[in-house]
């Protein structure tokens, strides 16, 4: 079993929409081992964020992050963090393939409605990132 980490962004929030990307993944064989709604503080979002500091997009991005709250996950699956990147869908919801979350519920490269880690080492910082041992049951 691999452990990855997973946002529903402020987008997904907004639009009461969390329940059925919750859906998805749980209809996909995730277990969800960790789970809160939280505010993102601007260094939160900018310390989460650190690899795409130099990225034109980052100050958009942290902006965004920050505007409503966002929900956190931690979840188990063999072969977690390419399945749950194979669910969420290309990272531009206008290429992402049918029956994946960003397709269905994405509005823009920005407000792509959710995060993954795209590597065994981003999983290593984002998770302890936002939980500590004790919350993941
Ligand atoms: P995410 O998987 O959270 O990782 C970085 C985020 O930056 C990405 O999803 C998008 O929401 C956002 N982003 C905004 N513009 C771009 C862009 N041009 N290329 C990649 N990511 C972008």
């Amino acid at each position: 079993m691999e452990r990855t980490f997973a946002i529903i962004k402020p987008d997904a929030v907004e639009r009461n929409v969390t329940g059925k990307v919750i859906e998805m993944i749980e209809n996909a064989g995730f277990g969800i081992v960790g789970m809160k709604k939280i505010r993102l503080t601007r260094a939160q979002a900018e310390g989460f964020y650190y690899v795409h500091k130099e990225r034109p997009f980052f100050n958009d991005l942290c902006t965004f992050m920050v505007r409503n709250p966002v929900i956190v996950m931690v979840l188990e699956k063999e072969n977690a963090i390419l399945a749950w990147r194979g669910l969420m869908g290309a990272t531009n919801p206008a290429n992402a393939d049918a029956g994946t979350i960003r397709k269905e519920l994405g509005v823009s490269i920005e407000e792509n409605t959710v995060h993954g880690s795209d590597s065994p080492e981003s999983a290593a910082y984002e998770i302890p990132y936002f939980f500590s041992a004790l919350e993941l049951v």
